[in-house]
């Protein structure tokens, strides 16, 4: 499984039988490396919740690609009203796609989804388990810091992809203790220093955490898992 960082919570994952996006926000972002429309051939987009940071430019690659938008409920309504392809889950739910299994997981955050000046009510924010080539990717979405994340090391992750810029999220000291728990092999910071008020470094956290490799990738750096 190849993962590609495309700036904030943005990552594009391939392996057999997917080619997916999570949480594209590209053309908003001023230090995304890649427009949206050089996104091709996307099967799915994972969107963990309704914020612009997150939703980004799903609609656009999810219509120029035909990619299945996987999302809560709320949010799945409302992109389907926009002509998406959607698979609407729920917080717990695990489901067998072709390339192997996705499960939405806690997320502690909001996922009002902003509609001009007002804001539409988008469900409960989320994050995800991606299983695919045998690896399992654990996107944590926005969150705060929760005893919940205990129960994903029963999971056996991989890679755990988490925020550590604080303010909207974990901030590095909560991120190091979400380690703890998770316990996954890697784990890899984002959600950080996109804006000033988010500004972490991540050195500061690969020194910190402690029993798990921490790889930091530069916008467009990729890894094999
Ligand atoms: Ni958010
Ligand atoms: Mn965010």
């Amino acid at each position: 499984m190849k993962l590609t960082f495309l700036g904030h919570s943005a990552f594009l994952l391939t392996a057999p039988h997917i080619k997916a996006l999570v949480d594209p926000f590209l053309s908003g972002n001023p230090l995304a490396a890649v427009p949206p429309d050089a996104m091709t051939e996307i099967t799915h987009i994972f969107v963990t919740h309704g914020h612009g940071d997150h939703l980004g430019d799903t609609e656009m690659i999810a219509k120029k690609c035909d990619s299945l938008v996987v999302c809560n409920a709320e949010l799945s309504f409302f992109l389907k009203q926009k002509g998406l392809r959607t698979h609407a889950m729920h917080i717990g739910g695990r489901i067998s796609m072709e390339f192997g299994s996705v499960k939405m997981v806690p997320a502690l955050h909001g996922s009002g989804i902003t509609v001009g000046n007002e804001m539409i009510y988008g469900g409960n924010p989320c994050g995800f388990v991606i299983e695919a080539d045998g690896k399992k990717v654990y996107h944590a979405g926005d969150t705060g810091l929760t005893k919940d994340m205990e129960l994903l090391a029963e999971e056996g992750i991989h890679a755990a992809l988490l925020p550590i810029g604080g303010n909207y999220t974990m901030d590095i000291r909560d991120a190091v203790r979400s380690v703890e728990l998770i316990k996954p092999k890697l784990a890899i910071p984002m959600h950080y220093s996109t804006f000033e008020l988010i500004k972490a470094d991540p050195q500061v956290f690969k020194e910190l955490v402690p029993g798990a490799e921490v790889r930091i990738l530069g916008i467009g750096d990729s890894l094999e898992l």
